[in-house]
């Protein structure tokens, strides 16, 4: 049986959509695997919407805004492409594929253009084959989208590019490299925490059993857990009197 993607696409009110429009009156011919959102905007769209399309059954996300200078909002495409980028991380960290996932720009009168993009995309996604059924696969997206919910990440996409921008109330200029590199590990410890609280969602764990699922060395997985621990969000399991405690979610 040959594979037919499954597609969500994001189309911004103004341009995006009018240009699909125009496609469908130009009667360009274009792959039907798309199913269409209007947005009225590109920078409306949560990052989070898009692991939450994969784990209701998408295989692919495209989202389509007006061009850089454009957008209607003036600066909802440029805060999109932020978000976006984001989350391609978030994505590839966790071995998802950032190529499931699209961002681009058609105006009003690209119609071809749009015909175009589609056609491309939904070859693309044919070619990276279904998403995996595989718990653990769904597990790492359901992470992706509880890190994109938190406020950390959240915070992060909203206003670390400000940081980058613009001078510190000492009107110093914060080194881009220091700031990507705290991003980095923000990232990389919400989406390990998320991993732990989900592993945990089941069955009680120890530390080593934490690290072993999820190939993190020792060392580190204590210190996410004492963290959560502190937080409130996991604890150890009461009915357990073992040499190693094991760790619950909390109630
Ligand atoms: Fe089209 Fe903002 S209005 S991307």
């Amino acid at each position: 049986m040959s594979f037919e993607p499954k597609i969500l696409t994001f189309l911004c009110n103004w341009c995006a959509y009018a240009g699909a429009d125009l496609a469908g009156i130009s009667r360009f011919q274009y792959q039907p695997n798309t199913r269409v959102i209007r947005v009225m905007c590109s920078g409306r769209i949560d990052p989070v919407f898009i692991p939450r399309a994969f784990l209701a059954g998408f295989d692919g996300v495209m989202i389509l805004g007006c061009h850089p200078g454009d957008c209607h909002y003036l600066s909802g495409n440029i805060q999109a492409e932020r978000k976006i980028n984001l989350l391609k991380k978030l994505l590839t960290d966790e071995g998802v594929g950032s190529e499931r996932l699209l961002l681009d720009w058609v105006s009003a009168g690209e119609a071809q253009r749009f015909a175009l993009l589609v056609n491309q995309f939904t070859e693309q996604i044919r070619a990276c084959g279904p998403l995996p059924q595989a718990k653990d696969f769904e597990e790492r997206l359901r992470a992706v989208a509880a890190s994109l919910e938190g406020e950390k990440i959240r915070w992060m996409a909203g206003k670390g590019p400000e940081l980058l921008e613009k001078e510190n109330v000492y009107g110093e200029r914060v080194d881009p490299e220091k700031i990507n590199a705290v991003m980095e590990s923000t990232v990389r410890e919400e989406l390990a925490k998320n991993r732990i609280l989900i592993l945990l969602e089941t069955t009680p764990l120890t530390a080593k059993e934490i690290s072993m699922k999820l190939e993190l060395p020792l060392k580190q997985t204590l210190s996410y857990t004492v963290s959560l621990v502190g937080e409130g969000r996991i604890g150890f399991d009461p009915s357990e009197e073992t040499h190693y405690p094991r760790y619950v979610r909390s109630a």
